[in-house]
């Protein structure tokens, strides 16, 4: 018997969760419907991924990999030779020692470690701090653990760094964790040392665990600084989430680690045993290939971004969309305020008259408004092409 949508519908009604039935959708996702609309002359600033392949090493390993028969599960924290090397690389690279045995845990991508981080830490009612505008997955994940999230803003003319204090006023009784991304998706911010200091002191100060997703920390084009992870009194508090999709341009290898306290690794790996089991071997096996020789090629990705960076902030700041330069990451966040238009609104008629994809900066929260996010994980030449169409569109408005 055929059942028609209406019957489906009224079948299922009052059977999806409230929690789930009542999130929202992402607005890049909304947005990029629009975008699979257009023609194919749109140049795409939108992705948030790099447009370089995997480079040939890693993917040859991975083929190897497969040729040799290594299709198997691997232990639930993942492998232990790639927990080793992550250790190896975490000490000499960021001057932080993790034990690979029980304070690492391999995950399917940064996406995953953050959900089974959130969902092991977070009893109903639990506040978790973030900052905005970020990354569109955080508010969700934390609603779907039951948890309530509590945003802080960050503003541009403080480099959209967090403000310490902005952060200890959000502060209540009910504050389980504090959750930092810096190099920062969508701003590029990061964060100065000082900054990281008194973020850490109010951390200790209330007893809160602190979430650092680093995924970008690689694409840093100043100084990096340390880890807020290193600094004392830190290391048994943090959860350090990285992963290989950004600086090593895997995205769909699916690959990402948490580092932290043996306890809470503990406490993320029941869940994963229990829903993932564990990463797929083959991404594991390349993503040691990757640690152990993709530096090279990593660092020339990131001089390529870098020059990018350069290019498109000069560009958006001499045609009057103010843009401050990000530090990291690949993207640019320009304030489109001058234009009269909002950013749904610009972002939705740059696409459609100017033939540019952007993401409207409040697919990246309420304080977003007012703002377009640009990834510069396009090529130059598209890079100047769209520039071009920006800059012809302002004219038009
Ligand atoms: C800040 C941030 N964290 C996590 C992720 C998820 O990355 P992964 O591909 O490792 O799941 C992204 C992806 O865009 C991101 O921007």
């Amino acid at each position: 018997m055929r059942m028609n949508m209406k019957d489906s519908k009224s079948r299922l009604e009052g059977k999806i969760a409230k929690h789930i039935a009542t999130l929202p959708r992402s607005g890049i996702r909304d947005f990029f419907e629009l975008v699979n609309a257009m023609d194919d002359d749109v140049i795409s600033l939108g992705i948030g991924e790099p447009d370089f392949a995997t480079p040939w090493h890693i993917r040859e390993s991975a083929i190897y990999s497969i040729e040799r028969g290594h299709t198997s599960y691997t232990s639930n924290l993942g492998l232990l030779s790639l927990r080793k090397e992550i250790a190896r690389y975490l000490a000499q690279d960021y001057g932080i020692e993790y034990n690979p045995v029980n304070e690492c845990i391999i995950t399917v991508g940064v996406s995953e470690a953050l959900d089974i981080l959130i969902r092991a830490i977070t009893e109903p009612g639990d506040e978790i701090i973030y900052h905005e505008p970020c990354y569109v997955s955080y508010a969700a994940e934390i609603v779907m653990a039951g948890g309530v999230p509590v945003a802080v803003n960050t503003r541009e003319e403080n480099n959209f760094a967090l403000d310490p204090e902005d952060f200890r006023k959000a502060i209540t009784s009910k504050t389980k964790a504090i959750l930092l991304n810096f190099p920062c998706n969508p701003t590029g911010a990061s964060l100065s040392m000082e900054q990281k200091k008194q973020i850490a002191d109010i951390a200790i100060e209330h007893d809160l665990i602190v979430i650092s997703d680093e995924i970008y920390s690689e694409l840093t084009y100043n100084e990096r600084t340390p880890t807020i992870a290193s600094l004392p009194g830190m290391k048994e508090r943090t959860v350090f989430l990285h992963g290989f999709s950004k600086a090593f341009a895997m995205t769909g290898f699916r690959l990402g680690y948490a580092c932290g306290p043996a306890e809470l690794i503990e406490a993320m790996m029941k869940i994963h045993q229990y829903s993932m089991l564990c990463a797929s071997i083959i991404a594991q096996e390349a993503g040691e290939e990757a640690l152990k020789n993709g530096m090279r090629e990593m660092l020339k990705m990131k001089a390529e971004y870098q020059e990018r960076r350069n290019v498109i902030t000069k560009r958006l700041n001499e045609m009057g969309l103010k843009c401050v330069t990000p530090s990291g990451a690949f993207y640019a966040f320009p304030n489109i305020t001058s234009t009269g238009l909002s950013s749904k609104d610009f972002a939705t008629r740059l696409l459609c008259e100017g033939k540019v994809a952007v993401v409207p900066g409040t697919a990246f929260g309420k304080c977003g408004e007012g703002y377009v996010r640009c990834a510069y994980a396009a090529s130059m030449s598209d890079i100047y092409t769209a520039m071009d169409r920006i800059e012809k569109f302002l004219l038009t408005i």
